[in-house]
């Protein structure tokens, strides 16, 4: 007899189908950080994330240290208030944070009185050209949100033609959470890493990233899949010679 937990996720999987099943997922998502900002063990990550002078941490400084003075960084899936730190030895780095639900979480951040560092820009990651400059940062960063996306592989198209040449894309997610959270909400897309490759799989698709952009490194840690992909210095404004920009 099929278990009762397979047949909730088939269930949520023939559900999620519905245009209508995204709409409730980002409602999800919206209650999912109003609740965050009252509960009292997220106190210190709200106080960092909202400290106007919060040094960057350890991955960061590392991220930072490869990328040249005054790098223009772009931080995709943000939430209300961007995870990062503001200052780096000493300077203010250059830091744009975008989310598809910014405007509601502006609404969110008023309703409290908090005044953001950084505001959160409204860009559906599917469509960041229409918000944001193509060409312009030398860092996109997508931290545990590219996997929430309706279109991982139409997301990271958009944040290829942001980067500059010579740029990069650093992506940081927990693998395979479409499975882990057995399709609730807007987890839709498992993301994994083998020999290297990096693979986002789901809605019936399967996709090897390396097989799609050029110079693309993924690893697996215990906890994460962490991919990253490269523009090269020169380079024509195109995601990738291997995919098609129609
Ligand atoms: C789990 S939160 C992660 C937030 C933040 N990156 C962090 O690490 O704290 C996932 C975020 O992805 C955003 N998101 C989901 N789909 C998106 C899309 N298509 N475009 C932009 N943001 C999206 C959600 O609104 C949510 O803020």
């Amino acid at each position: 007899m099929m278990g009762r937990m397979r047949l909730k996720r088939l269930l949520r999987k023939a559900y999620n189908v519905f245009p209508w099943a995204r709409r409730r997922g980002l409602r999800m998502e919206l209650l999912y950080w109003d609740n965050w900002f009252d509960d009292p063990r997220n106190a210190s990550e709200l106080a960092y994330r909202l400290d106007p002078d919060a040094p960057v941490d350890e991955v960061w400084d590392r991220l930072l240290s490869a990328l040249p003075t005054q790098a223009r960084v772009l931080d995709v899936g943000a939430g209300p208030l961007t995870a990062i730190g503001k200052i780096f030895r000493g300077e203010r780095i250059d830091l744009v944070a975008s989310d598809v639900l910014a405007p509601e979480y502006n609404r969110l951040l008023a309703n409290r009185d908090l005044k953001p560092p950084v505001r959160t820009l409204y860009a559906p990651s599917e469509e960041l050209v229409r918000h944001l400059s193509p060409r312009t940062f030398h860092l996109v960063y997508c931290r545990n949100a590219l996997d929430h996306a309706s279109d991982p592989l139409q997301s990271l198209q958009e944040m290829y033609r942001l980067l500059e040449p010579g740029g990069m894309i650093y992506l940081s997610h927990y693998p395979n959470e479409a499975d882990h959270q057995q399709n609730a909400g807007l987890h839709q897309w498992n993301f994994n890493c083998r020999d290297g490759q990096f693979t986002i799989s789901g809605k019936g698709t399967r996709y090897v990233v390396n097989d799609l952009f050029e110079h693309v490194t993924a690893l697996r840690t215990e906890e994460l899949v962490i991919a990253t992909i490269r523009k090269a210095a020169v380079s024509v404004d195109s995601p990738s010679s291997r995919i098609s920009l129609a």
